[in-house]
């Protein structure tokens, strides 16, 4: 039975990856979460999967090379999934120590684990062992010519500290594999949307403040552009890279769904006016009265856009999930899953929301 260490599993796109992979593989795979549970990590993304015999969740920081080294020689791990990481630019530009403790030396310590489990003396490495660093588009930096596309060779121009920090990660793994070479692949994605997204990120949050009335805040002249990738898609992407790629590799995956800021909150509130039923006493309060554009963000990237090209052509990977029905999807389970917003949203998020949006 193969064994997958997915890190970052209890956060929006490691929890959907492994619903889908259990979906997928049921009972003939073993999943082992290890997340540290930031205010990002969030074991209810896990509940309905939490029972089974093939799933184990370890609480640890990937910076604690002691438990990740110890959770290598426990168990056999074939495949390792990174995608523990800090993620949110507005964060990063607040606090920028954090992202370059957990995405850069995280990144390198679990590295280092792997290579010491699964190095044979000769310098090669036991057959069939993997690891897929997961990566951003915002590494390559902003697009000024409407024609251009983020190719796998687009040079590397981080702005945000996150993307430096997920640059610089990137760049230990690609060291990695030219120096050792280490068995992996690096995948770099665009914006992901679906369910179990924090409410940090536009379109959680867009959901959000509609529901409760509240203001919805774009930044700057709301024209910036995202290209925006179903989560599942992305799920599946991943899976196909480390089945079907070539190994030592870098595969950008995107959903070809270019779409300004402003349109993304249009067709949000267009879609939870068609959603929330007639005598739901929040329908009248959702309407774009509620944007509020707001002090643009620094460094704020014009433009992201992923050509999905070579995945397409040497993996046989495309973005399945149209904007329309990818939205319509993430909509509704917002609306089904309340109480799951509910609760992210209590204690440390009043906070967050204060220090982020008061006097913006
Ligand atoms: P997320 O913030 O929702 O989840 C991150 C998870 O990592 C959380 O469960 C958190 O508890 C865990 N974590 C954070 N620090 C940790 C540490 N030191 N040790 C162990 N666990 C830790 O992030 P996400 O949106 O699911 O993103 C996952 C990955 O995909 C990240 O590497 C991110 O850079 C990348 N990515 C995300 C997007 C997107 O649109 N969300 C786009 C491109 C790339
Ligand atoms: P975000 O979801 O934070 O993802 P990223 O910065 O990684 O692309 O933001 C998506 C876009 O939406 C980005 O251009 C910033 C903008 N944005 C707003 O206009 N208002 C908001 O409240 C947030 C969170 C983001």
């Amino acid at each position: 039975m193969r064994t997958y260490l997915v890190t970052g599993g209890a956060g929006f796109i490691g929890s959907n990856y492994i619903h889908y992979m259990f979906k997928k593989y049921g009972d003939s795979i073993r999943i082992i979460n290890v997340d540290k549970l930031t205010y990002a990590g969030n074991l209810e993304n896990l509940k309905d999967i939490e029972d089974r015999d093939n799933y184990t969740f370890i609480r640890a920081d990937i910076c604690d090379a002691e438990a990740i080294n110890k959770i290598f020689e426990e168990n056999d791990i074939d495949r390792v999934v990174h995608f523990a990481a800090e993620s949110h630019v507005d964060r990063s530009i607040k606090h920028p120590m954090v992202f370059v403790k957990t995405n850069v030396l995280g990144t390198v310590t679990m590295l280092n684990a792997a290579k010491a489990a699964w190095e044979l003396p000769d310098g090669t490495y036991k057959p069939d062992h993997k690891f897929l660093h997961v990566s951003t588009d915002e590494v390559y930096g902003s697009l000024s010519n409407p024609e251009d596309y983020f190719y796998e060779t687009t040079k590397y121009d981080p702005h945000s500290p996150y993307s430096a920090s997920k640059a610089s990660s990137d760049f230990f793994v690609k060291a990695y594999m030219d120096t050792y070479k280490f068995p992996a692949n690096i995948t770099n994605c665009s914006n992901n949307y679906g369910p179990y997204q924090f409410p940090e990120k536009l379109i959680p949050l867009t959901i959000n403040n509609a529901l409760h009335g509240k203001a919805l805040p774009i930044y700057g002249d709301g024209k910036n552009i995202r290209d925006w990738l179903y989560v599942e898609d992305h799920a599946k992407g991943i899976d196909m890279v480390q089945e079907e790629g070539k190994l030592f590799e870098t595969y950008n995956i995107g959903g070809h769904n270019e779409r300004q800021n402003i349109q993304i909150v249009k067709t949000i509130i267009k879609t939870l006016q068609e959603l929330l039923p007639d005598d739901d006493p929040r329908k009248k309060n959702v309407s774009e009265d509620l944007i509020t554009y707001v002090t643009d963000r620094k460094g704020h990237d014009r433009r992201y856009a992923i050509a999905p090209d070579k995945i397409k052509a040497e993996v046989g990977w495309y973005p399945e999930t149209c904007f329309e029905e990818g939205i319509k999807k993430t909509v509704k389970w917002y609306l089904e899953h309340e109480e799951w917003i509910d609760h992210c949203v209590s204690g440390d998020y009043q906070k967050y929301y204060e220090d982020m949006y008061k006097n913006r």
